[in-house]
């Protein structure tokens, strides 16, 4: 028997049923998928013969994957290796497009693959690199400063310990280069060793992959330049899994879909045009039984909105979100 350990290739797509009875009523056209992975939306919509997939990704891994699909859809199916804050360079999108659909973050089988250095269970080197970026974990976590590690823990990660991780970091680095086991002790022994119900490094892994794939200002420009190529009665859905992600979708779709005052009390502000018109209900979650299947769907949570108008102004969306902008663009002592 080989002993080389076969990554399991499966990746269960979140929230399908939900996405697919948001969509299914805009049927023959075309619709991006800009978070490919391993083509669970995309397969899914391929289905129906009328309609056309343009698939985005980031990691040149989607490229086998997307390989395969093109073979079986032919013209009904494109991929560009691409990351989705550029989704407006696509050319030749043609004039039927009718959605446009996020399910953010990375794919269980990115997270089970040791060269992707992105899991807390990994032996060796940091990573975290989704694809088509620079920057390593490995080289923020042994060269950013104090204050940026702390600011990178705290707001892109809500690390309540983030000055205390930040503080051991600094110290252990002065020894020898950090790895993952390195930090997940860090984190360890900031915490006490108390087991709660998720593990102990979660927030600092997901603040150090966001800093690294630059995830806010991907998923802002992507949000615009979605916008923007989208036509009139086209859908944007977009799949969150945690509450930065979250809180920068809501915004974005709330902001622009309704003129209220935040207090009664202050002057009417000046209307604005709406751009999209929102669902009764604000988001759908996953059924009970999804998270039975597939625990790491408990978190998800999908968000979509109509378009009804043009507009060229994104200002007060970039305004709010400018602090965790700026976080993504420190750069410790390595350019
Ligand atoms: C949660 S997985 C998507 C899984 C997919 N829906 C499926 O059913 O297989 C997210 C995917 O989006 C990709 N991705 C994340 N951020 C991206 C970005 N900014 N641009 C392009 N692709 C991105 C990741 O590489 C990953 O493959």
């Amino acid at each position: 028997m080989s002993a080389t350990i076969k990554l399991e290739k499966k990746h269960f797509p979140v929230l399908l049923d939900e996405l697919v009875s948001i969509i299914s009523p805009l049927y023959s056209g075309t619709f991006i998928d800009c978070t490919f992975g391993n083509g669970g939306y995309s397969k899914e919509i391929l289905k129906n013969k009328q309609n056309k997939v343009i698939a985005i990704d980031r990691d040149i891994d989607a490229i086998e994957v997307a390989k395969i699909l093109k073979i079986k859809y032919n013209k009904q199916f494109n991929f560009h290796h691409l990351k989705f804050s550029e989704v407006h360079k696509i050319e030749k999108i043609g004039d039927d497009l009718k959605g446009i659909i996020f399910d953010l973050g990375f794919s269980s089988i990115q997270v089970r693959d040791p060269n992707k250095g992105m899991s807390f269970y990994n032996q060796g080197k940091l990573d975290m690199r989704m694809g088509l970026n620079k920057t390593s974990a490995d080289e923020a976590i042994n060269n950013l400063s104090y204050s940026e590690l702390n600011n990178i823990f705290k707001f892109l990660g809500e690390e309540k310990k983030g000055k205390s991780i930040s503080k051991a970091i600094i110290n252990e680095r002065k020894k020898k280069l950090i790895n993952t086991p390195d930090l997940v002790k860090i984190v360890d022994y900031a915490k006490n060793f108390k087991r709660g119900k998720t593990h102990n490094s979660t927030q600092v892994f997901q603040a150090l992959r966001i800093y690294v794939n630059k995830e806010i200002h991907e998923l802002i420009y992507g949000l615009i330049n979605s916008f923007r190529i989208l036509p009139i009665g086209g859908i944007i859905a977009v799949i969150t899994f945690h509450s930065i992600e979250d809180k920068i979708v809501k915004f974005f779709f709330k902001h622009y879909s309704e003129n209220k005052n935040s207090s009664r009390y202050l002057p009417n502000i000046k209307k604005k045009e709406l751009l999209f018109r929102l669902p009764h209900k604000k988001f759908l979650l996953p059924t009970v039984d999804e998270i039975k299947k597939n625990p790491s769907s408990r978190s998800a949570k999908l968000r979509y909105a109509t378009k009804i108008n043009n507009n060229k102004n994104f200002q007060d969306f970039l305004k709010k979100f400018q602090y965790l902008l700026d976080i993504e663009k420190m750069k410790g002592k390595y350019v």
